[in-house]
């Protein structure tokens, strides 16, 4: 069950999807462990491609795979290509599960999302809310694909007794997000809007909806910590929320937003643009339990990664 306590000095551990956000601070978090990291970049190896997945498992042998790759996208996005977010995703996850079980990978964390949730489910989420009730329309293509993964991860271990857990992170933030204006995250589109608003010298920001929806930030690296975490200390069927179990509403998000990046204006808010869902929160009661707790607190998140963003800015300017 949960502490098996396994041993990753000495390991060789494949972070697939090491370019994206999370797996870039998987790669950072790794980097303090006596561990050797393999990375394959998509151009050496196409994860849909299973002869090619499968071979370059077969060749490497890594100890532990850690699957932090997805075609990942908003609403927009998952509206236009449904085709290719329900594919893609679970192509490459059959391709690095059942490749990884050939291989004899030994152990094998899966990322997925809270979007995997049901629309209704309860708050804060617990993960037996899973396949409970009907799920967003918006995003259900990629969300699919996501149960899918973790479902393979259950069977693969039910039938072959594989190590294969799974992690579903709340909202990120922080290093390596994305920053383009209309299909970004919350808090990188605030970001940007309020800091071309600070450098314009503006009056005031509008921010969109009333600002009472509450919703949970993890900062990326903290997420980071916990994949270690439960690489270490978790072997179980089930996959585990991991989340701050706090949350903040979207105006205390704008007011910090606002400090964070030195806007001295007013914020106003259009109520006529919808809210969304008020309340978004995951249950961590289970990663709690066992022993993790996140570490970053959302100020000093938001600080760094502004700076982050800044030297970003100065490098697109
Ligand atoms: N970011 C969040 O807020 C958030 C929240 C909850 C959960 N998650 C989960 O965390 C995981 C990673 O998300 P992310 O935000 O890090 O995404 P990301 O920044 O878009 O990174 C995805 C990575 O997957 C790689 N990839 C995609 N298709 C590939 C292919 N065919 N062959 C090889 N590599 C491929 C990408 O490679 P390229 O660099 O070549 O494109 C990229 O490195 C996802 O499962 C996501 O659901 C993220």
């Amino acid at each position: 069950m949960a502490d098996a306590a396994f041993e990753l000095r000495g390991r060789k551990v494949f972070v697939a999807g090491h370019r994206g956000m999370v797996g870039s601070a998987i790669l950072r978090r790794l980097a303090t462990e006596d561990v050797e990291v393999l990375t394959a970049g998509r151009a050496e190896l196409d994860l849909r491609d299973q002869a090619a997945v499968h071979a370059w498992l077969a060749d490497r042998r890594p100890d532990v795979v850690v699957v932090a790759a997805a075609k990942v996208g908003g609403i927009h996005a998952n509206n236009t290509y449904p085709a290719d977010f329900i594919y893609e995703n679970l192509v490459m996850e059959c391709n690095l599960v059942h490749g990884s079980h050939l291989a004899g990978v030994g152990k094998l964390l899966f990322l997925g999302s809270s979007c995997i949730y049901p629309r209704e489910a309860p708050q804060p989420i617990p993960e037996t809310a899973l396949l409970t009730g009907p799920l967003e329309k918006t995003n259900e293509w990629y969300a699919v694909a996501k149960i899918a993964g973790i479902k393979l991860c259950e069977a693969y271990r039910r039938q072959h007794g594989a190590d294969y857990i799974s992690a579903m992170p709340c909202n990120l933030y922080g290093l390596n997000d994305y920053y383009h204006p209309e299909n970004s995250h919350v808090i990188p589109a605030l970001m940007r809007r309020f800091h071309e608003a600070a450098r314009r010298g503006d009056d005031s920001v509008v921010c969109w909806g009333t600002g009472a929806p509450r919703r949970e930030f993890l900062n990326v690296d903290d997420l980071a910590d916990a994949c270690v975490f439960l690489l270490r200390h978790y072997s179980d069927h089930g996959h585990v929320n991991v989340g701050t179990g706090s949350d903040i509403t979207i105006r205390q998000l704008a007011e910090l937003m606002a400090e964070v990046t030195g806007f001295r204006g007013r914020l106003d808010w259009d109520t006529s643009k919808p809210d969304g869902t008020m309340l978004k929160c995951m249950d961590v009661s289970l990663i709690s339990g066992l022993g993790w707790k996140p570490r970053i607190a959302l100020r000093d998140g938001l600080m760094e990664t502004f700076e982050w963003f800044l030297r970003q800015d100065a490098v697109r300017a």
